[in-house]
């Protein structure tokens, strides 16, 4: 069965090249081939060199090596490269379970971490942050959503959309359920490297546990999403044997371009992310301030990590908000119907340097919708 649509993505699909100033996207800012080849001297002569021909199926070696410099334990074997984190995601609920299974996903989440798992007849039960707990999420709680079919726990680390991050100790605690009742532990980490204080950051799941499988991508942490580059890795020999299988049914291998230039992205990721943690750091100071002027009209808990928050409107429906925004300022938000979570919230995107911009239209439009409502 055809999963059901990606109301995320259509929703980009419609607005992310048309709307005039964009508020709610979750990659950070992104920059040119050209930008990205001034970090090596030579970097344009391999990429005038690169091979057209097929790539190798799990990725090429010297990027697998590059990718496993980012974990502990994980070598260049253990990793997959795929196209984009979408795919992986897809790929691994398609492979690894069956009708009839079970799996525990966070919520609100991304779309596809139970929509793929859904139209496979796989039963979905919903782990659901708690906003009142600055979107932490209650770990005495899996005990009770776990069944014997259960086969699969899936985590988003930092999340989207709220930006929560769990602590050392909360995070120990899902690994400890995950290993006690032998489940997989699919663990979103694309957006793992943008914590904001970086003693956040946590291990990667496929470091700590032998059935994680922690899922990366250059589109987030590095702000290239153009180059479509997204991997697993992971200690289990099944994971990796299945998934290269089912691969051969989706894009066989990467593109070659990519490949390099992802190869070359990963050797300067400390440049990188300082580059985008810096855009975000000074976003949050700009929003901190916003949130404090509008507290009678919006409610945020600010993340400690990644690109994204989940902004609470106190009145009013998000889907209404978010099109009346658009139509008369041109700046888009995105409201939580699209993330399957009622209509009281938006998702807010702040690793962009047009923030500033955008920001100061969303705020003169509340200050006059404030003044148009009590006159
Ligand atoms: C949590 C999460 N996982 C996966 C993806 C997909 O990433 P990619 O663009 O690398 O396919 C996204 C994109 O928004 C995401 O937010």
């Amino acid at each position: 069965m055809q999963p059901t649509p990606f109301k995320l993505e259509r929703y980009f699909a419609q607005h992310e090249f048309t709307a005039r100033h964009l508020l709610c996207s979750s990659d950070p800012e992104s920059m040119s081939v050209g930008e990205l080849l001034e970090f090596e001297p030579d970097a344009l002569d391999g990429l005038r060199d690169t091979w057209l021909g097929y790539t190798e199926y799990p990725g090429a070696p010297a990027l697998r090596r590059e990718l496993a410099s980012l974990y502990d334990s994980v070598s260049a074997d253990q990793i997959i490269v795929h196209t984009g984190a979408q795919e992986a995601i897809y790929s691994f609920m398609r492979s690894m379970l069956a009708p009839g299974d079970h799996v525990i996903v966070q919520m609100p989440g991304y779309q596809s971490h139970y929509s793929v798992a859904e139209a496979s007849g796989v039963r979905v039960s919903a782990w659901m942050a708690r906003e009142t707990h600055g979107w932490a999420l209650d770990i005495d709680a899996l005990e009770t959503l776990v069944t014997p079919a259960t086969r699969a726990l899936v985590i988003c680390a930092p999340h989207n959309p709220t930006g929560y991050l769990p602590s050392r100790e909360a995070f120990e605690q899902i690994v400890d359920f995950a290993r006690r009742h032998q489940l997989w532990l699919f663990s979103d980490e694309v957006y793992r490297g943008l914590e904001h204080d970086p003693a956040d950051r946590l291990p990667a799941a496929c470091d700590v546990y032998e059935r994680a499988v922690s899922l990366g991508a250059l589109s987030k942490t590095h702000g290239l999403a153009g180059l479509r580059l997204g991997w697993v890795a992971t200690h289990s020999a099944e994971v990796l044997e299945r998934m290269s299988t089912f691969k051969d049914y989706l894009t066989i291998s990467n593109s070659a371009p990519s490949e390099y230039l992802a190869t070359l992205a990963v050797r300067h990721s400390g440049a990188l992310l300082a580059r985008n943690l810096e855009i975000v750091r000074a976003n949050l100071r700009l929003l901190d301030d916003f949130f404090l002027r509008h507290a009678q009209r919006v409610e945020w808990q600010r993340p400690r990590a990644g690109t994204i928050g989940f902004v609470r409107l106190k009145q009013g429906a998000a889907t209404r908000f978010c099109s009346e925004l658009l139509e008369r300022t041109g700046v888009l938000l995105l409201p939580s119907t699209l993330i399957d979570h009622g209509d009281a919230h938006v998702r807010l995107g702040f690793g962009r340097r047009n923030l500033p911009e955008a920001l100061a239209i969303l705020d003169a439009y509340l200050d006059a919708t404030v003044t148009s409502t009590a006159s």
